[in-house]
């Protein structure tokens, strides 16, 4: 068995950025429009006004100030409220493999390795923009990547989930290196018009290096130790498929698009990821105390506060459990690779910590590192 690391990550940011105050400007107005239009219904009872969102609300209840989108003009057109993309030929690159690209472009060059090294590419995400060719066959073809490339859906887990399939590849020998892309373009399935939930959501790709640790004569962390799993749950559900049209479900329907109940799912999430985290360390006995750093996944503030706090048995320190929702809000998959990214190169040699993304299915994905 090879030992494995992660010698690279990469973060593509889109450029338009959305504060909570124009978003909330943009759902009122779409409320506004709405509530004229359905005037007599509300009047005579039959239906619910829409009530106003609210910047506050939004900061208190999640966290979140900002959220980057690809296409900001058509998720704040209240006649509109999701995003407009140009559409592209089958020539073209795809929306999720060009914002692929470009992570993994970077995750590359921060270790130093050439795409023809690459053996494996997984793009692992929440939702596919078709159903195949997979979409890491596409990057793996842009990149110039050999081997071998597919496709994983894990939700919110998919980037830890697609990490311990790499990194068992890798400890067995029969590849050397592997990329594993998360492509979030979140604001497509974001159900924009719905108050409980249109602030959750925001774009970005990451991209995760993993090499056999032999001979790195680059900065790298060890990945000591992966852990994935799994327990059903329709809390956390998207009805959009390949079956929508064989039930005649083809029109604008609410469960097309990201769905939650987010109180159950707090409940519900938080003993199960705080029990997965101390089962993990105690199997690899690794002590609490041990943690450097964790690198939570970026759903929601008071939640990772308090897996954090399970965790550590205090309230961590700001820098021993960094967020970075407040920026991006939650990137599904993305969330916990961006902190890492962002919020490693200062740990010293030995310095151990936990990267640990969890929703929907329910899923939840631990990898404990050390820095080498
Ligand atoms: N603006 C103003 N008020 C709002 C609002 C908004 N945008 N959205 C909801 N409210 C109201 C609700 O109607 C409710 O009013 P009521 O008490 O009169 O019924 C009140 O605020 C509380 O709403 P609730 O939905 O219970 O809020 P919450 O504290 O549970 O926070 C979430 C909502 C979504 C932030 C939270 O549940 C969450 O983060 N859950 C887990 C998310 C998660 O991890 N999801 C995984 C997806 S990958």
């Amino acid at each position: 068995m090879y030992n494995v690391a992660i010698t690279g990550t990469g973060v593509f940011t889109p450029t338009a950025r959305i504060t909570n105050d124009e978003l909330v400007a943009a759902f009122n107005s779409y409320a506004d429009l709405w509530n004229a239009e359905n005037a007599a219904a509300i009047a005579s009872g039959t239906v619910e006004a829409k009530p106003h969102s609210s910047s506050d609300f939004i900061l208190a209840a999640s966290g979140i100030e900002n959220r980057y989108v690809l296409d900001k003009e058509g998720v704040l057109d209240p006649a509109r409220m999701y995003p407009r993309f140009t559409p592209r030929s089958d020539d073209q690159p795809g929306f999720m493999a060009e914002i692929g690209v470009d992570a993994a472009q970077k995750a590359l060059s921060v270790a130093g390795v050439d795409a023809a090294d690459v053996d494996l590419v997984i793009c692992a995400a929440s939702n596919m923009e078709r159903a195949y060719p997979a979409i890491a066959v596409e990057i793996q073809q842009l990149l110039g990547a050999g081997g071998f490339a597919f496709d994983m859906n894990v939700a919110c887990s998919s980037a830890t989930f697609g990490i311990q399939t790499a990194a068992d590849m890798i400890r067995s020998g029969s590849i050397r290196r592997a990329l594993v892309i998360n492509p979030e373009i979140c604001s497509a399935h974001l159900e924009w018009r719905d108050r409980d939930c249109h602030f959750i959501f925001g774009d970005v790709a990451t991209a995760t290096l993993l090499e056999r640790d032999e001979d790195l004569n680059v900065p790298h962390f060890k990945v000591l130790s992966t852990r994935c799993a799994t327990q059903f749950s329709n809390n956390i559900r998207n009805n959009n498929g390949y079956l929508r049209r064989t039930i005649d479900a083809m029109e604008d329907r609410r469960d097309m698009q990201f769905m939650q109940n987010g109180r159950k799912v707090f409940k519900e999430v938080l003993p199960l990821v705080s029990k997965h985290i101390a089962d993990h360390l105690a199997d690899e006995g690794v002590a609490a105390t041990d943690l450097r750093r964790l690198w939570l996944h970026q759903a929601n503030k008071t939640m990772n506060d308090y897996i954090g706090k399970k965790v550590l048995g205090r309230t961590p320190a700001p820098d021993e459990q960094p967020n970075i929702l407040q920026d991006y809000a939650n990137t599904s998959s993305a969330g916990s690779i961006i902190a890492f990214s962002k919020h490693s190169n200062d740990l010293e040699p030995g310095d151990k910590g936990l990267i640990c993304s969890f929703g929907a299915g329910y899923s939840v994905g631990s990898v404990i590192v050390e820095r080498a």
